[in-house]
């Protein structure tokens, strides 16, 4: 018998950057993660170094490779996942990137977004693209960069300019850079610029064109599934074979492969997706229409997706710009201290706010603070938002489907928290459901660089892969509940018109 083979997938999101190995029942074997800078030059910009990501990315690999004791050949394939809507130009002759990547959290379009609409306003490219005119998605990021960096866009009109999302920055390293590497980008991180046509699987003429963008610098759409290239380097040799945007390969390692099924990440956001299958559905509540995956020719699977940009950041915020606890991880105990907010809520609007509301001209607030309130009561709010939040969202998919939500399948870092699954439960009153393996970003994206080299043969056999680890029940009555919702949504409506 030869040597075991593994499948390794990249997941680069947007505070660290990770390896995970893959056996062929879908367990980890070997890890590696590295934290980036976040550079934040000005009140709502947030920039990442896209060259010291790449030197990350490289490093994170060689280090699961070495802690697992795994041989570059005993990979049958790499997947890449990334934190979507990130913008990356670099200059296709030297391989530098012209300035930093605007990262998708960063509200600094905020004025070019509204010229964009006029006269129609923010749905103006919808119907084409499944996305209403944010700063969140990747077009008007590179038209600022257009329109802000000197000689760009002559440079990119001549093809000199590459642009990308993170999938991109990594899959034209990876296969030699300057040396031949391949400009591609997954159809699901298309799927998030506003400008790919959701039905053509193409980048539409009309969009480009009113946003002023130049194709020249636009990478190729491929398949979520199929082999992109042959890395270099520290991968020398293996076939780079996935690229999903991160939370579609949550979707994806969720083995939510069915129509209606529904799976929530909590990480830096968190967001909320729903297979709707071959036909794209289009949202009158919020919600975004977005490519769920495509593997290789088969036709595209789509999904609605409920984006919520502040989830596991706000208890980041607690941490690092409050001092109140010490690792992340002490949010639980601290929380789980007091039985319940003490009427305080937390809407942590730091970008704007997303799904369902796409206001980017919101802010923050703390609300309902009296002397009894302590930090142990802010923490619970600070879990509960999350839990609001996702609320609102699966609200806005029953209004849109008219398809109530059964159970909820959920994964991401934040989901080592049992309080917060138990507060989701509540808030949602369903079932939530934890897999084994929650690193379920890492696992969607080796599922489909495994399926386009034959380490797995099919759905099927990753569907097998797929087990439960715990469930939480609701607990609260329904007076509680519809108690503390009122109260959320008085304090999100806080949060709105604040900037001048
Ligand atoms: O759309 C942004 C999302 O892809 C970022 O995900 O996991 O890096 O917070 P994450």
């Amino acid at each position: 018998m030869g040597q075991e083979t593994f499948v390794a997938a990249i997941d680069q999101g947007t505070t660290s950057s990770r390896c995970i190995v893959f056996n062929k029942r879908g367990r980890i074997v070997s890890s590696a993660q590295r934290e980036h800078r976040q550079i934040f030059p000005r009140p709502g910009w947030v920039e990442h170094d896209a060259t010291e990501i790449w030197a990350n990315v490289q490093d994170v690999v060689q280090r699961a490779l070495d802690g697992g004791g795994i041989a570059v050949d005993q990979l049958a394939a790499i997947g890449i996942t990334n934190q979507r809507e990130t913008v990356v130009l670099w200059d296709r002759e030297t391989g530098e990137p012209v300035s930093n990547a605007i990262v998708w959290q960063d509200t600094r379009t905020r004025d070019l977004v509204r010229e964009l609409g006029a006269p129609v306003g923010p749905e103006r490219f919808r119907e084409r693209t499944g996305l209403p005119l944010a700063t969140y998605f990747s077009g008007p990021k590179f038209l600022w960069m257009l329109e802000n960096i000197d000689g760009l866009r002559e440079r990119a009109e001549r093809g000199d300019i590459l642009f990308g999302t993170m999938d991109s920055w990594l899959i034209w390293n990876l296969t030699g850079g300057t040396d031949g590497g391949r400009h591609v980008t997954d159809v699901t991180n298309a799927s998030r610029t506003l400008l790919m046509n959701l039905r053509e699987l193409d980048w539409d003429g009309t969009v480009l064109e009113r946003m002023r963008i130049p194709r020249a610098a636009l990478p190729e759409i491929v398949s979520s599934s199929e082999v992109y290239g042959t890395a270099t380097g520290v991968l020398a040799g293996v076939p780079i074979a996935g690229a999903l945007g991160d939370q579609h390969a949550a979707l994806f390692g969720q083995t939510a492969f069915s129509e209606g099924d529904v799976k929530s990440t909590y990480g830096t956001g968190s967001f909320l997706l729903l297979n709707t299958g071959a036909e794209p559905v289009q949202s009158r509540h919020g919600l975004l229409t977005t490519v769920g995956y495509q593997i290789g020719d088969a036709p595209a699977v789509y999904a609605l997706e409920g984006s919520i940009a502040v989830s596991g950041a706000l208890v980041q915020w607690f941490r690092d710009q409050l001092g109140a606890i010490e690792n992340a991880s002490d949010i639980e105990a601290l929380a789980a201290s007091v039985a319940d907010n003490g009427d305080c809520y937390v809407v942590p609007a730091f970008s704007g706010l997303f799904a369902p509301h796409w206001r980017s001209d919101a802010r923050g607030v703390i609300v309902g603070l009296t002397g009894y309130v302590t930090k142990a009561h802010i923490a619970r709010a600070i879990l509960e938002a999350s839990a609001w939040q996702t609320k609102e969202v699966v609200d806005a998919m029953a209004a849109d489907t008219r398809m109530p939500l059964a159970e909820l399948r959920v994964d991401g870092g934040m989901t080592a928290n049992n309080l917060l699954l138990q507060i989701l439960a509540d808030a949602l009153d369903v079932r939530v459901i934890l897999p084994e393996v929650t690193e379920t970003t890492c696992l969607g994206a080796a599922f489909a660089a495994g399926l386009a080299v034959g380490y797995w043969s099919g759905l099927d056999e990753l569907r097998e892969t797929w087990s439960q680890k715990a469930a939480f029940e609701p607990a609260i009555d329904e007076k509680r509940r519809a108690h503390e919702y009122r109260q959320w949504k008085k304090a999100v409506a806080r949060t709105l018109d604040w900037v001048e």
